[in-house]
């Protein structure tokens, strides 16, 4: 069964409108601790759990089969299309590195928690940085592509649902589920 790249298109955007209200969550944590506070470390590794295991492991590989549409089209579709594969890759290891050194911080082992939360900060930029050219430019020119003619994939193993935004959540992010219960929507 092939899925139609606009409906594709649609849960991307909507995937990039949770992964802010969540990386806004982690910023909303980096205050509390500015303001000589407390970071709440497993509402962090809740949302990096979520980032490596849906954000990375089905989000960016949809947002390959869209790519993979456009540089088969060619031409200013296709354009800069070479990078997305590297920034993706990075935002992976950065994501998993992250989240290992967050268990090993919750663990009492050596990593310090200002290095920890530095990173995150850091993760944080670098992934906003990531959906901004895709929003601003690349979905974009997906959507002019498709005007011209539609096209359809199959997503095989990437039929996966959301397990936090998803019509079934998953029990593993109860903590993050009542969190985003109590935070303001966007
Ligand atoms: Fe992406
Ligand atoms: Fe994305």
């Amino acid at each position: 069964m092939t899925t139609d790249l606009r409906s594709i298109l649609a849960e991307l955007r909507l995937d990039h409108r949770n992964m802010s209200r969540l990386l806004d969550i982690v910023e909303s944590q980096m205050l509390k601790v500015d303001a000589g506070g407390e970071p709440d470390i497993e509402l962090l590794r809740d949302i990096m759990i979520y980032m490596t295991t849906y954000s990375d492991t089905i989000h960016h590989p949809r947002e390959d089969l869209v790519y993979a549409e456009m540089k088969a089209a060619g031409g200013n579709v296709a354009d800069g299309l070479e990078h997305v594969q590297e920034d993706h890759e990075e935002i992976a290891t950065f994501g998993e590195s992250l989240r290992n050194d967050i268990d090993a911080m919750m663990a009492g082992t050596a990593v310090t928690r200002d290095h920890v939360l530095h990173d995150m900060i850091d993760y944080v930029h670098r992934l906003r940085r990531h959906m901004a050219w895709e929003e601003e430019d690349l979905f974009m020119r997906a959507d002019a592509m498709l005007e011209e003619a539609p096209r359809s994939v199959e997503l095989g193993s990437l039929e996966g649902s959301d397990p936090v935004f998803g019509a079934t959540s998953a029990g593993a992010f109860d903590n993050l589920l009542h969190h985003l219960q109590d935070a303001p929507s966007p």
